[in-house]
């Protein structure tokens, strides 16, 4: 496995816009895999899906994942998912979906072949607790709930983060959590560059080997 650094954190907290800019400061590649989730939530609106047939459904998903110098694409059933990532038909729906374990195991065993070949910079909401729990390097983004409201609102994107937030962390399996070990870094105050410069100083006092060729 090549280094992986996980960060993880509830919705708005600062994740994506971070982790870019750690993946582009270290020349790793930077993977949301909230848009796994999210990419199959649309499969599902798409295929006007019930939740009851969702571990049939899935079995005949084809997921496939493209690395390219411009970060991951995403093909469901042979077509780019991007357009439809921040639909608010997925937004509503990806959380449901992304309780069931059938769900998660598909997207994990995706998210964890790509350590094989990549160095990575993934964001999430169990990416340091489930998928790469041996990771050395970790980090936990939050904010305060009205400040992670403001800036979704500031995005002028409609999503209930709040209910997000709620299903994410009650649900059974690899509900958000901190994960062992995780440095944690209230955002509230912060911005974009004071987090970069925090986790990249934390980073280069305790320094990923040089990855596996
Ligand atoms: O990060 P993003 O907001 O795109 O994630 C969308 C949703 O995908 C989350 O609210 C959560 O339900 C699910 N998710 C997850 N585990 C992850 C990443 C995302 O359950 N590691």
């Amino acid at each position: 496995m090549k280094n992986v650094i996980a960060i993880d954190g509830p919705a708005a907290s600062g994740k994506s816009t971070v982790s870019r800019g750690i993946a582009s400061a270290l020349g790793y590649l930077f993977v949301s895999s909230g848009h796994f989730y999210r990419a199959l939530a649309w499969g599902t609106v798409r295929d006007h899906l019930s939740n009851e047939g969702i571990a049939e459904w899935i079995g005949k998903r084809s997921l496939d994942v493209n690395v390219s110098t411009g970060g991951l694409l995403l093909l469901l059933d042979g077509e780019d998912v991007t357009p439809h990532l921040s639909e608010p038909d997925v937004a509503a729906k990806v959380s449901v979906i992304a309780a069931f374990p059938a769900v998660r195991d598909y997207v994990n065993s995706r998210l964890r072949s790509l350590a094989e070949s990549h160095s990575l910079v993934m964001e999430g909401r169990d990416v340091g607790s489930v998928v790469f729990p041996e990771t050395p390097f970790k980090f936990y983004l939050d904010a305060s709930p009205e400040e992670r409201a403001r800036r979704r609102a500031g995005e002028g994107k409609i999503d209930s983060v709040a209910e997000r937030d709620r299903l994410d962390s009650t649900r059974a399996t690899a509900p958000l959590t901190i994960p062992r070990g995780a440095i944690v870094i209230d955002t509230t105050h912060l911005d974009i560059p004071q987090v970069i410069t925090a986790i990249l100083d934390h980073l280069a006092k305790n320094p990923p080997a040089a990855s596996p060729q």
